[in-house]
């Protein structure tokens, strides 16, 4: 039987009396028997957060004690959705601090945008949770660092948000690589044109909304009056609150890039270039094009983005294309192919993927979900860790941190975790938090 985590902690300290302290979340303390259900909480509900949610609850396996937002209208509709579609009737909060506090509670889902990732995190570690993080890890490279410590310290369980770490088309393609089907990898081309990168359209400030806590909206991040194009999902487009499509979804794609070759190591050079030519008529700081070049030890991995346009290379709006010296893999969510020269497009490759690699018709998310608990249960890494989170994030970061010092071409020293002598770089490391709220100390 499950204890609740009161019991458990309080268990836990008398076993280890005189051994020194272990945390009760320790990887190798299970604490779930196979039938227990695992109480979740949900930070930040409008969007991917209530869609992560969702999947977790349709597992059967979990129970939705408490919900909260700053946004009241969001937080009672989604109170009731959860009353509707799964007959729970979670707490609501406005203050995640709160949420927290509840004992009761196994593991949290942190949905809200970027800039508060890291402080609600550190905060559910230090509270004994389990955390399922969304993509981009951080807004930060300094958070990001900070947030990895947070996790290892306190044996938190981490998934974070990149879905693509267990998706079977992706996993597939891996393997074909991986086993050589294209031979040696020479460049990978990562490309996401959307409509959404342009951002909202401009709108004058206006009165803060009743329902909203603007204040505990912005949090850490610099004070600003309110403009309903920088809020809910438009605040992508602003560096206080997020990387623009850089970030959004070069972490997405860009970890593929890495996994091709199972990089772990930082990035070392980062050449960039990006710009903004439609800014009249749209609410946005992030760049509409850029062009990000990571020359790694023995390939090139390249990002390219535009906004406003829905099509790209190959028809796609979005894509990874990896090329070998023995072929060319062409991948995006849905599926998979591969291109060798005269051979021309190999459907016996495609065909063996897709039958060796069957996840039971499962999408991304549902597996990326199912991992987690499986991974709270008994204690163990997760499809995406933190770390993993954390290196991809800082690729994404430099792509635009480049840009934003104007030196375009970054040298990270991966021991000194700065870029050699400049200047102008350094300062986008460490975010300037807006108080009462401090960056966290591990
Ligand atoms: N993995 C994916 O495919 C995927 C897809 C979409 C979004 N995301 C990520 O999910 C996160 C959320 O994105 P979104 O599109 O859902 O944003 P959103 O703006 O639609 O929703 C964010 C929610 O967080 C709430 N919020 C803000 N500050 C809060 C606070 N201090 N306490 C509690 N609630 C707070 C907002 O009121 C809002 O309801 C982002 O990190 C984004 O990058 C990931």
């Amino acid at each position: 039987m499950k204890q609740s985590r009161r019991a458990f902690l309080k268990n836990s300290t008398l076993t280890v009396a005189g051994m020194g302290l272990i945390h009760p979340n320790s990887f190798a303390t299970p604490k779930f028997s196979a039938n227990d259900k695992i109480n979740i909480g949900l930070i930040g509900a409008k969007n991917k957060g209530f869609n992560i949610l969702s999947h977790l609850m349709k597992t059967g396996q979990v129970n939705c004690l408490g919900i909260c937002d700053v946004d009241k209208n969001i937080l009672e509709n989604r109170i009731a959705d959860v009353r509707k579609e799964f007959g729970q009737i979670p707490k609501g909060y406005g203050d995640f601090r709160k949420l927290l506090e509840n004992d009761e509670i196994d593991a949290v889902i942190i949905g809200t945008p970027d800039h508060w990732h890291c402080l609600m995190m550190v905060y559910a570690c230090q509270a004994g949770k389990d955390v399922y993080v969304e993509k981009p890890l951080a807004n930060s490279i300094a958070e990001c660092n900070v947030m990895v410590d947070a996790a290892n310290k306190y044996n938190s369980v981490v998934q974070v948000g990149q879905q693509q770490r267990s998706g079977e088309v992706w996993n597939s393609a891996m393997q074909h690589i991986h086993a050589g089907g294209i031979g040696e990898i020479k460049k990978v081309n990562v490309w996401a044109n959307f409509p959404y990168g342009m951002g909202s359209g401009k709108v004058p400030d206006q009165p803060v909304p009743e329902e909203l806590d603007y204040a505990f909206w912005q949090g850490p991040a610099a004070k600003r009056a309110y403009n309903p194009s920088h809020v809910h999902g438009s605040w992508r487009h602003f560096w206080d609150y997020g990387g623009g499509l850089m970030t959004d979804w070069g972490v997405h794609l860009l970890d593929m890039a890495l996994w091709a070759k199972n990089i772990s190591h930082e990035p070392r050079t980062v050449l960039a270039s990006g710009a903004n030519y439609n800014m009249d008529a749209y609410s946005r700081e992030t760049y509409e094009v850029m062009d990000v070049n990571y020359p790694m030890d023995d390939y090139m991995i390249h990002w390219s983005h535009t906004a406003g346009i829905q099509t790209g290379p190959y028809d796609k709006a979005y894509g990874v294309e990896f090329i070998g010296d023995n072929g060319v893999i062409l991948a995006d969510r849905g599926d998979w192919s591969i291109r060798q020269g005269d051979k021309g497009e190999s459907e016996q490759a495609t065909k063996t993927a897709k039958e060796g690699f069957n996840f039971g018709g499962k999408s991304d998310m549902e597996i990326h979900v199912l991992d987690f608990l499986h991974c709270i249960r008994n204690r163990n890494a997760t499809k995406c860790t933190v770390e993993m989170g954390r290196n991809v994030a800082l690729y994404a970061h430099m792509g635009n941190i480049a840009v934003r010092s104007g030196t375009h071409m970054l040298d990270w020293n991966e021991v000194a975790g700065s870029f050699d002598g400049n200047k102008a770089a350094n300062q986008f490391i460490i975010p300037n938090y807006d108080g009462p709220w401090e960056l966290p100390k591990i």
